[in-house]
């Protein structure tokens, strides 16, 4: 596979193809995700729960995500590579522009950050600084506190407030979106108007990407998993690269997600 860059991204996009998407955290696994052709790997913060065993992605700090980006980008050199800014990091604008310079001094293309219309700013001036953005909507993981739990986003009045946050930080520059835990409905009217690439994960099949977390994917989880979930792990020879090959090629035939993957 040629390497993935954002304009592969566009590209597809416009072309109404879909990609994949996974997390990752680590050198081996990053290097089996390069020969099964994952187009998008996203060092995500909930490394603080899959990796570190905390109840929340609240610990994790820019130094924990600079170490695991840098393992995954010494051994993948195709995917487009996107770091998660961890909770509090981005709060001001000159925290955020350090912090993502070092996830991307590390090896990022792009970094990932959570929220709505109040990042507008931030997501400017980081892509007036070279640093493109991935604005996190929906279920946000670190206002799980806010929240009160982690459920569904964007029911009822919430998804028009949704639709408007993510009119104002493409206005403001974003470069993708990713939409966790919403109705398949939102999404698809999101997906319709948006002139920038979205992923989901648990927001129906109506996006352009599809994002696992790599341990879901593989059947590994405290407990039951979330609704979206596909264990891959068993498809083909058995392999872990096998289950990630059947995850790029089920994204990209729109087999994932079914309509059981979805919140209605
Ligand atoms: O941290 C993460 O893994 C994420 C995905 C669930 C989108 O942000
Ligand atoms: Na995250």
């Amino acid at each position: 596979m040629k390497a993935v860059t954002l304009q592969t991204l566009k590209d597809l996009k416009a072309r109404n193809e879909r990609f994949s998407s996974l997390t990752c955290y680590d050198a081996s696994f990053a290097a089996a995700m390069a020969r099964a052709e994952v187009e998008v790997i996203l060092i995500g913060d909930s490394l603080g729960m899959v990796l570190q065993g905390h109840d929340s992605t609240l610990p994790v700090t820019v130094d924990d995500m600079a170490y695991h980006t840098a393992a995954v980008a010494r051994t993948n050199k195709t995917a487009l590579i996107m770091a998660d800014l961890p909770f509090m990091t981005y709060a001001t604008l000159p925290d955020a522009l350090a912090n993502a310079a070092t996830l991307m001094r590390a090896g990022a293309h792009m970094v990932k950050l959570e929220g709505g219309a109040w990042l507008a700013e931030t997501v400017a001036q980081l892509a007036r600084g070279g640093i493109p953005t991935c604005v996190h909507l929906g279920l946000t993981p670190q206002s799980v506190n806010v929240f009160g739990g982690y459920r569904v986003q964007g029911r009822g009045d919430a998804g028009e407030r949704l639709l408007a946050d993510a009119r104002a930080v493409v206005e403001a520059g974003a470069a993708v979106l990713l939409l966790e835990c919403v109705p398949t409905d939102l999404a698809r009217r999101l997906h319709a108007e948006c002139p920038v690439p979205v992923i989901g994960i648990g927001a129906g099949p109506d996006c352009d990407g599809q994002v696992l977390v790599m341990h879901d994917m593989l059947g590994l989880h405290n407990g039951k998993p979330a609704r979206f979930v596909k264990n891959y792990l068993g498809s083909g020879d058995g392999s872990i690269e096998a289950a990630f090959r059947q995850y790029v090629a089920e994204v990209k035939d729109g087999r994932y997600p079914a309509p059981e993957h979805a919140f209605a």
